[in-house]
């Protein structure tokens, strides 16, 4: 089916203006669920060269007939490939009418037009509007649509798509609605919905005093699981006006929900499209995550409303122009709504999970790729996360004020109009008067920086001389690099931790910025009064490595008073990172700075959180060469067993004293306290049982012996039998007494780590309550692929011969395989290689029909280099007997050849 012998890359250096435009598009819709008809018609106006053939995308597509000018063309005239349709000999300015049948009933890659649940839904972004017709399917194409839907009045009593409604009617049994959009758009920005759904109404009043209605469309019965997603549109209206000056700029905003969604949610113009996971939420369903998530997605899709629908990208390897610039305004508004210490350390956390080993491994690409082969495999942490972090320099260096300026000059400038990166940087230099083309650098060169900074201190002088210097290393194409741009907060602290001033530029400052252009540099600070502890790159102030040659008490110094709290955090961090990794590591130093840390009455809950988690094995992962996964996972349970010992009365009185609150409420200090309660079960959970434990236990023998078991089961624990420790008995205790979502998962969890016959009942328990609710079984499926227990490796292949299990529903899928791949790395790095055996023959299965989901598991090996054998070798065999695999898809194979090759 799929030819992937004849990919050819797509280079940036190719770029060609489209030679054709396209001013209007009217496009008709008949929907039937096996054969929709398509009537299209352009007004098309010639731009490029006078002999230029019109060449126009589609894919899938039967098309029924070709009308140029009210003429149908006759089949000589035009030339037909599985890919392409291409007219020569058109004139400078004429209509284009086609006829094209499509099945959306069939269609399980879930890209051009799709049934979900019985409803018609669409998903363009990034190359899927030539599934639904031909058109010239590129972001520099803006056209202005009238859409006309016409389905069955029984079971689609919705029509929706993007822009203002027109027009509606009946036609006996059927009904149409005609929608209008005002703003020219690129195709990717097309949606429709039609089906049955019910709305959550409200409105919103702009800053220019417009009245905008809004409507959030969900599954029947479900509106009030709405009211969230509603309440954080509105806050995001609110911010991106009071914050960017920009405006909302249509009478009305739609969001629906779907079921059967590739990613998070898309950003149609008027018409977001959501996966449900990311809109659907009340106390008892969704996790404080699941809220957090909701608001940053909600914000982010709309705040697209300007970066990325006015200013669109001039073509796909622009794609951060949108995304990177989005995500940074996100990750904003989610830190004013939120508080921004906890936010930036989320979001640190995220990069360095994600994008460092992306950038340190053969998938490693620059922000800007030059070449791609499937643009759906660039939808990635790199484009994404990096992508926000430069932007966050660019605003660290010229601070916010002419931040806000720079990007007014932008949108201004480019509304309406598909841009570049180079553009985006033109708008800093209009407003400072400088040159930002060293920025570029950040765009177009893959690798993380390494910034290596020494000190040298005169005790006579006072004076601090701080060495700096930068090194990018090489990544597969790109083996020389030139240095960047790369801001550095800093400030110092004292021997007893205490904030330290020092004079920089003629004046006495708490904390200076530096920027370090070059390979190399010098910087000397004065009146530094003692020997001091160095805090650099506070908030994370440059997405970079950070070597820095110190004594382990100052980092302790760090962790118990920087006044940078993310720098705290980081210095606790790194502490747990070196001492686990550190076979005699211990954890008593450790576990006093923590203990003060707990109970600093001054330091909120959330923060609170943040210290007691400790690095995951993914982070250790990449602080070790070559990665051994068992030492990793067997060292961490350690050191954390260790730690909890050390601080066992500390965080049982603290865990007493924060009872799990009767009435619930999403917002950031409740969920704070509810992380901090779940993060001292999971430390509480982690201590080895004490004798007084072992002993009290017995008593409750007779209880944990009454476990039933599905019929067919075999029992699956060896200590089915023994009795419930005492702290099994808190983590039961934790998920019965649960009044929500978010504290019911942290029982859940807590509940697999210790394994055991509590665990298997409470997940029965669970399975019973929420057998209905498709988002609450997602997290019982991957709470049990994420279990970090050998029996995992049999778990994970009876989940998929569950009732509820169906691999295309990508949801439901990356519940098990993703999880289990992504969460769970003792056990999927397993030695015998089941682990990765199991997740190659799911990759393979979806790829079938969703290559696009299948594509990005693949991640899970892009590492296998940095690996100790036997794992390198396997994860390796896996690479190449997916890629030997007859029929892979393009997608799959660019991101397997990219894993073995790089
Ligand atoms: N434009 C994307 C949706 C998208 C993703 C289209 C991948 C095509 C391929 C949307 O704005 C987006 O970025 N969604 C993210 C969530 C977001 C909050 C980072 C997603 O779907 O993961
Ligand atoms: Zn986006």
């Amino acid at each position: 089916m799929y030819r992937t012998d004849i990919a050819r890359p797509i280079r940036l250096t190719d770029y060609r203006a489209p030679d054709f435009v396209i001013p209007e598009t009217r496009l008709a819709f008949d929907l039937h669920p096996t054969q929709t008809q398509v009537k299209a018609t352009y007004r098309i106006e010639r731009r490029g060269a006078a002999d230029a053939p019109l060449v126009l995308l589609g894919e899938r597509l039967i098309l029924k007939t070709l009308r140029l000018d009210g003429v149908e063309v006759a089949p000589e005239a035009y030339a037909l490939t599985p890919e392409c349709l291409t007219l020569s000999g058109v004139p400078d300015r004429f209509t284009l009418e086609i006829d094209v049948e499509i099945n959306p009933q069939d269609n399980k890659m879930l890209e051009g037009l799709y049934m979900s649940s019985g409803r018609y839904c669409t998903q363009c972004e990034a190359e899927g509007f030539r599934k639904i017709v031909y058109f010239p399917d590129r972001p520099d194409v803006l056209s202005k649509y009238t859409v006309r839907l016409r389905a069955p009045k029984a079971g689609f009593p919705r029509l929706l798509s993007n822009g203002n409604l027109i027009d509606s009617g009946e036609e006996g049994a059927f009904h149409y609605a005609v929608w209008e959009d005002p703003f020219p758009k690129p195709a990717y920005l097309f949606a429709l919905v039609a089906g049955e759904l019910d709305v959550l109404e409200d409105r919103f009043v702009t800053m220019s005093g417009r009245t905008v209605d809004l409507k959030i469309f969900v599954d029947p019965g479900m509106s009030a699981r709405a009211a969230y997603a509603m309440d954080a549109l509105k806050r995001s209206m609110r911010w991106d006006e009071e914050t960017y000056g920009r405006e909302y700029d249509l009478d009305l905003f739609m969001i629906v929900a779907v079921r059967d969604f590739n990613f998070g949610a898309m950003e149609n113009k008027g018409l977001n499209i959501f996966n449900a996971s990311l809109l659907l939420a009340d106390a008892q369903t969704a996790t404080d995550l699941d809220y957090e998530r909701i608001e940053s997605v909600v914000a982010h899709e709309y705040f697209h409303n300007w970066s990325g629908n006015r200013v669109t990208c001039r073509d796909w390897f622009q794609l951060c122009l949108k995304e990177g610039l989005t995500v940074f305004r996100d990750q904003s508004f989610s830190g004013d709504q939120r508080g921004h210490a906890v936010q930036r350390i989320k979001d640190v956390k995220m990069l360095r999970a994600r994008q460092f080993p992306e950038d340190a491994g053969p998938l490693a690409h620059p922000v800007r790729p030059a070449t791609y082969l499937k643009i759906d495999n660039f939808y990635t942490a790199t484009i994404y996360e990096k992508g926000a972090e430069i932007v966050g320099m660019l605003k660290t260096v010229v601070g916010a004020e002419t931040y806000r300026r720079a990007l007014d000059h932008y949108f201004e400038t480019h509304d309406g109009t598909a841009a570049t990166l180079e553009d985006f940087l033109s708008s800093f230099e209009a407003v400072t008067g400088q040159d930002f083309s060293p920025w570029l650098k950040w765009y177009v060169q893959a690798g993380t920086p390494v910034l290596s900074l020494s000190a040298t201190y005169d005790g006579d002088t006072q004076r601090l001389t701080l060495t700096v210097s930068q090194m990018t290393p090489p990544t597969p194409a790109q083996a020389h690099k030139a240095p960047v741009p790369i801001p550095v907060r800093l400030g110092l602290l004292s021997g007893a931790g205490a904030p330290l001033s020092f004079r920089f530029a003629g004046e006495t400052v708490p904390e200076a910025l530096f920027v370090l252009t070059e390979a190399r540099a010098q910087w000397v600070l004065e009146d530094v009064t003692e020997a001091p502890v160095i805090s650099a790159l506070r908030g994370f102030s440059a997405p970079v490595k950070l070597t820095l040659t110190e004594p382990e008490a100052h980092r302790f110094a760090r962790f118990r008073g920087d006044p940078d709290p993310f720098n705290r955090w980081e210095a606790a961090q790194s502490l747990a990172k070196a001492l686990i990794l550190d076979p005699h590591g211990a954890a008593a130093d450790y576990a006093e700075a923590l203990r003060a840390t707990l109970t600093d009455p001054t330091l909120d809950a959330a923060f609170k959180a943040l210290m007691t988690g400790l690095p995951t094995e993914m982070d250790l992962a990449q602080s070790l060469t070559p990665v051994d996964p068992a030492f990793i996972h067997t060292r961490r349970k350690a050191f954390k067993a260790e730690l909890a010992a050390a601080l066992k009365t500390d965080a049982e009185a603290l865990y007493a004293a924060l009872p799990a609150e009767t009435t619930f409420s999403p917002d950031a200090a409740s969920a704070g306290r509810r992380a901090l309660r779940n993060a001292l079960l999971d430390l509480i959970v982690a201590a080895p049982d004490s004798d007084a434990d072992r002993s009290e236990a017995t008593s409750d023998q007779a209880g944990a012996q009454a476990v039933r078991r599905p019929e067919g089961e075999a029992p699956l624990e060896r200590d089915a039998a023994k009795p419930l420790s005492a702290k099994q008995k808190i983590a039961k205790a934790h998920y019965h007494d649960a009044r929500n979502m978010t504290d019911m998962m942290a029982g859940l969890s807590a509940l697999s780590q210790i394994h055991g016959a509590a665990y298997q009942d409470a997940l029965e328990d669970f399975y019973a309550r929420f057998k209905s609710e498709p988002l609450v079984l997602d997290k019982w499926f991957a709470v049990q692929a994420a279990c970090p227990h050998p029996e995992t490796l049999s778990r994970v292949r009876r989940l998929i011969t569950h009732p509820d299990f169906d691999r295309k529903v990508p949801n439901r899928w990356r519940a098990v395989a993703q999880a289990f791949a992504a969460n769970n790395p003792a056990i999927f790095h397993d030695a015998s290689g089941e682990g990765y055996a199991f997740i190659a023959e799911e990759i393979l299965s979806v790829d079938r029909f969703n290559p696009m989901t299948a594509a990005r598991l693949i991640e899970a090996f892009g590492g296998f280099k940095r690996y100790a054998e036997p794992h390198r070798g396997l994860m390796q065999a896996v690479l190449e007997r997916i890629l030997g695999t007859e029929g892979l898809s393009k997608n799959v194979a660019e991101l397997a050849g990219k894993a073995l090759a790089g």
